[in-house]
């Protein structure tokens, strides 16, 4: 089988990392969450105290820092760290640390690197669009504010997360602003990636309507 890459991307909550990983599943490929890669670190910088406005204390930290990625678990310095990225407090300030240019090209080496070894399905903001330019698909998933906030919320509350509504849709509105407008790399949608409004769809049609459009051989 030749190698692939497979670049989703789309805001927060649009489903890209559910549908992502069952697409791996399916057609025996690796899956790699790039936002993990960004959460890791700014849950690592809040953990030492480190100023999150401060660029070159952030930009140490990463070059100090070994983030891997195996059997679905992210390593944070040899630490399985999957949960603890999703609080919150990392939620709220991982597009602050992600609008560093010096820490993006630190990871974006590192997705390079992972997609040089084997297939890859990589959801994030930029892969389509800077990542892998010529990935040999690209999706663009979208939703409304709504239901992107509905389902994070749905699924911090049954992990047991104490949140509320209001605070998950802050959150996605604040993401997606800073996501969007920084410089360097921001979230966009590839002029040739497929778009997929997710919004009323179930996983499965979403992942139908993705591999329809794939030919893997
Ligand atoms: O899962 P969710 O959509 O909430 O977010 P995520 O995919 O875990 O990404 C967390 C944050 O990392 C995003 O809001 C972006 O600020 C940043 N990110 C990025 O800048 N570029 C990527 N390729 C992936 C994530
Ligand atoms: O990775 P991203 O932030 O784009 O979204 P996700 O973490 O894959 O999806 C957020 C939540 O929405 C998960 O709990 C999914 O089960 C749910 N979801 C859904 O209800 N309907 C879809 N079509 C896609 C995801």
């Amino acid at each position: 089988m030749r190698k692939i890459v497979i670049a989703v991307d789309g805001p927060a909550g649009a489903g890209k990392s559910t549908v992502a990983k069952i697409i791996a599943n399916k057609l025996g490929i690796n899956y790699i969450d790039t936002g993990a890669m960004y959460r890791a670190i700014t849950y690592k910088a809040l953990e030492k105290g480190i100023d999150i406005n401060d660029n070159d204390r952030l930009i140490n930290l990463c070059k100090s820092t070994e983030i891997d990625f195996q059997d679905e678990n992210i390593y944070l310095d040899g630490k399985i760290v999957n949960e603890e990225i999703r609080q919150l407090q990392v939620s709220s300030n991982v597009s602050r640390v992600a609008q560093i240019k010096e820490v993006r090209e630190i990871m974006v080496y590192l997705q390079r690197k992972m997609a040089d070894r084997y297939s890859v399905i990589m959801d994030g903001r930029d892969i389509g669009s800077y990542v892998f330019p010529n990935a040999d698909y690209k999706f663009f998933l979208t939703a409304s504010v709504q239901e992107r906030a509905n389902r994070r919320y749905m699924e911090l509350k049954n992990k047991g997360y104490d949140v509320t509504i209001e605070d998950i849709i802050k959150d996605i509105e604040t993401r997606d602003k800073i996501d969007s407008e920084r410089e360097f790399a921001p979230l966009v949608k590839a002029k040739d990636a497929i778009e997929v409004n997710t919004s009323n769809k179930s996983i499965d049609e979403v992942v139908h309507e993705i591999l329809n459009c794939i030919k893997m051989g």
